[in-house]
């Protein structure tokens, strides 16, 4: 047998981006302080995707769809001898095909519903005007995209376990010809126009542009912000003055309307300290508090605290069963540090909560040994 050119370098590096970029995106979901990277990968997959889609429709050898064995008889068959001596693909085998387009359409499909959920539930991005219509669905876009994610993640792992079974059973080559290229065969070499080529270098050169854009971008439409800064100085001057006295100042979003009411209500016995205020300031903080409360709000924060609180009539956002479970696995060290000192000192961790951001990207964990 005779070696031969399968696999483009442009579907090897394809391969091995999305290998990364998907790797890359599983990992940095657990991470909420970087929501602009696992975001930009996203895209990046996307933008992958959408070329590999393309590239199926020109008529490269082995790549293109029309090469693609979607014949069921041929697939139930394939699996079946999956244990005994098989025949060998020179393209992909039927397995292969259809696991090809199920990763494709799952693929675009976590893309989307992942910019759906950045635009409902952060306000970001291309699709941030959500965030003010449909927020309360936030929760369910969410696990739209989870489970997108999920059967990607699923097909992927099939997919995996496909090949490194092959390869022990069959001691099939499949992983290193998707690195060099060749598959021992007698069937006819890959060869590319320049046209193809061209396209080629463009599927890959704008993908990792694409990546480096928008990380140094952040005001580019696809991860722009339209969380607009208060200026609550400029609002509410005597908000802005008392209530920032002894502590952070906190957004009116971050409690409902009878929090704000049963605090505003008893000042000369808040939190232990005497806050109170002549009547007039106190009425007018107190109508503006409760016109901007929770419940006036799109945010994730305050939609989270208000669905969390119920019926419980807390007056601390940092008792709250939203805030406690988002800040459990901080350690109490923290917390406790010089530069943090309470729990309550949301702008130690969130440095512009005081203009009524609370993004997830501009979480910061004050380092331990400088402080
Ligand atoms: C005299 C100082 C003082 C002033 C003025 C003051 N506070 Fe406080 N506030 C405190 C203290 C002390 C706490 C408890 C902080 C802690 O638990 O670490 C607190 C806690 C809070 C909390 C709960 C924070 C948490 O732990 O979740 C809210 C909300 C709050 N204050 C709102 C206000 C508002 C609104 C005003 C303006 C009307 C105001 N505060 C003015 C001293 C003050
Ligand atoms: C010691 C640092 C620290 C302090 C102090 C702190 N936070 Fe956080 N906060 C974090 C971290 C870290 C996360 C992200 C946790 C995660 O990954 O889920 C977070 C997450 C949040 C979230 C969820 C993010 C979102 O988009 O909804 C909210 C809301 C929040 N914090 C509000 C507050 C408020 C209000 C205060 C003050 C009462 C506060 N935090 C004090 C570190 C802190």
């Amino acid at each position: 047998m005779t070696k031969n050119y399968v696999w483009s370098l442009f579907t090897r590096l394809f391969h091995i981006l999305l290998v990364l970029s998907v790797a890359a995106a599983f990992l940095l979901a657990e991470f909420e302080n970087l929501l602009t990277l696992h975001v930009a990968v996203g895209y990046t997959i996307g933008l992958l995707f959408v070329y590999r889609i393309m590239w199926g429709f020109m008529d490269v050898r082995y790549s293109k769809f029309k090469d693609f064995n979607f014949n069921l008889l041929d697939l139930k068959e394939y699996m079946l001898n999956i244990f005994a001596n098989k025949k060998e693909y020179v393209g992909h085998n039927p397995a292969s095909s259809w696991a090809i387009v199920a990763m494709i359409i799952l693929g675009l499909g976590s893309v989307f519903t992942g910019v759906v959920v950045y635009g409902t539930q952060e306000g970001m991005g291309i699709l941030s005007f959500l965030n003010f219509s449909v927020f309360k669905k936030m929760d369910l876009f969410k696990d739209i995209h989870e489970l997108f994610t999920n059967a990607f993640m699923a097909v992927i792992f099939v997919h995996i376990s496909g090949v490194l079974l092959d390869r022990v059973l069959h001691k099939s080559k499949a992983v290193e010809s998707m690195i060099h290229g060749y598959k021992d065969s007698e069937a006819q070499s890959l060869k590319l126009t320049l046209l193809q080529k061209i396209f080629g270098f463009l599927w890959i050169s704008s993908s990792l542009f694409l990546f480096i854009y928008l990380l140094s971008n952040p005001s580019n439409m696809l991860v722009a912000d339209a969380n607009i800064a208060v200026d609550y100085k400029k609002e509410h001057p005597q908000f802005y003055n008392e209530c920032k006295s002894c502590h952070t100042l906190y957004p009116p979003y971050l409690l409902p309307k009878q929090s704000w009411a049963k605090m505003m209500d008893n000042l000369e016995n808040h939190f232990g300290d005497d806050a109170s205020l002549d009547e007039q300031d106190r009425l007018s903080i107190r109508d503006y508090l409760l016109k901007n409360s929770a419940e006036s709000s799109t945010k994730e924060s305050a939609f989270m605290i208000l669905k969390s609180i119920k019926a419980e009539d807390t007056i601390a956002i940092t008792k709250t069963p939203y805030w406690e479970k988002r800040h459990e696995t901080i350690d109490k060290t923290i917390f406790a540090s010089k530069k943090v000192a309470a729990k309550s000192n949301c702008k130690a961790c969130h440095n512009n909560i005081e203009q009524g951001l609370l993004n997830d990207k501009d979480i910061k964990i004050p380092e331990l040994s400088k402080g």
